[in-house]
């Protein structure tokens, strides 16, 4: 028998600057000891989860961040080495690190790879050097051309992140700068439409009148350009704000979560998903470096919490992540949630869900609308 699948999430919160949309976990970036301190814990960490998944098979590891792309590479190869001595590696184990499209980080692109790092998710953010000044971003277009070729040689596999639906971005510029994207190589595309979050330095820019984001009509233009323009470049938009260049250009990672399989989360505020003790756990890790080394000196483990999820909950959970693919979910991993016939048959005949009888899935017109949708459907 198989063992069951397993990705590893790892954060690495620190940044060189902080962007003033982002509302991840993240820290201004350490100089002393704390980032090495940072990696060793986990390690640790990842050794004593290992206790709790039992034997998986591991398929990705992914460093999010922050900004993992600034850790030293030898610290990525034994956090990837630990993983592959803990769990049973995938033939096509996946490895991707976020990065930054700095010319510094790019010079490091080839240790990464040679820490085992086979897939790299480039943060480009944009090509146009007034919206990257605007985006507060610490390079300029220049140079995040640069990045992509470089890291186009060291890694078998792209993904460019984008960031568009800015004040004042016409669907022609976003098509034309989308374009420009799409040529530097990527597999993967990860378009995203400019969230306002509370608490972030934009929020406190759009409450004073000083930025005032596209409205819902103007968005919505630009999502359809966005999808218009993949489409003719051969991008399948498998997930909501994610397009691959064929099935296995699809991130194996996003798929773990998408998918409901299990996930342990390693680092500060990291999130973990394991079915253990015949319930879906979750963790969570304190946000604060600090916190979290300090626990793991103590206990080992790095998660603060560890709740179980209700059948209800973990069911709710698959509907949210599931309705984002195209495959959709599987009723009967929904059916903890009670969801009235008639409501699905109403959603079908207004042609926001597939009439398929196995699976919920989202129409394209569903997927313009899927936060009512999956809130009608979880309510
Ligand atoms: C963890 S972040 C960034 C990784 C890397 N540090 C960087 O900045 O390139 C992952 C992605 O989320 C997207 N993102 C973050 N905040 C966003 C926001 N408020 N609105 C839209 N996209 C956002 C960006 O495209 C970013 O590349
Ligand atoms: S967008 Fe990236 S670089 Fe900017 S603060 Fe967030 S994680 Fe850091």
């Amino acid at each position: 028998m198989t063992s069951p699948k397993l990705g590893v999430y790892v954060h690495w919160p620190y940044c060189a600057r902080i962007c003033p949309y982002c509302d991840f976990n993240v820290f201004k970036d350490r100089k002393g000891d704390e980032p090495a301190a940072l990696a060793r814990a986990i390690v640790a960490d990842l050794e004593a989860q290992a206790a709790l998944t039992g034997p998986r098979e591991l398929v990705s590891i992914f460093f999010g961040g922050g900004t993992p792309s600034l850790m030293d590479p030898d610290w990525a190869g034994e956090i990837v080495s630990a993983a592959r001595r803990l769990w049973a590696a995938a033939p096509d184990l996946e490895v991707t690190l976020e990065a930054n499209p700095t010319d510094a980080e790019a010079q490091r692109f080839s240790a990464f790879a040679a820490a085992g790092v086979n897939r790299l998710s480039l943060g480009l953010q944009s090509l146009d050097d007034a919206a990257l000044r605007f985006l507060g971003r610490n390079h300029d277009a220049a140079s995040a051309i640069r990045a992509a070729q470089a890291a186009a040689r060291a890694f078998p596999r792209l993904s460019i992140d984008l960031i568009y639906a800015r004040p004042g971005q016409t669907p022609r510029a976003w098509a034309d700068e989308l374009r420009a994207a799409v040529d530097l190589g990527a597999e993967h595309v990860s378009p995203y439409q400019l969230t306002i979050e509370a608490g972030t330095a934009f929020d406190r820019a759009v409450r004073r009148g000083a930025l005032t984001p596209p409205d819902a009509e103007a968005g919505a233009e630009l999502f359809d350009v966005t999808q218009e323009v993949l489409q003719a470049a051969s991008f399948e938009a498998y997930e909501v704000s994610n397009h691959a260049r064929g099935a296995a250009a699809r991130s194996r990672h996003n798929l773990v979560y998408w998918t409901g399989e299990d996930y342990v989360g390693a680092g500060p505020g990291a999130h973990g998903r394991i079915t253990a003790d015949g319930a879906r756990q979750a963790t969570y890790a304190a946000p604060k470096p600090a916190d979290y080394i300090a626990r793991v000196a103590e206990s080992g483990l790095g998660f603060a919490t560890r709740e179980a999820l209700d059948p209800r909950e973990a069911a709710q959970e698959r509907l949210l992540s599931g309705l984002r693919i195209t495959e959709g979910v599987a009723r009967e991993e929904v059916a903890a949630l009670q969801i009235a016939a008639p409501t699905v048959a109403d959603l079908i005949a207004l042609g926001l869900l597939a009439d398929d009888p196995h699976r919920l899935r989202v129409t394209a017109a569903g997927r313009l609308v899927l936060d009512r949708l999956t809130r009608e459907l979880a309510a």
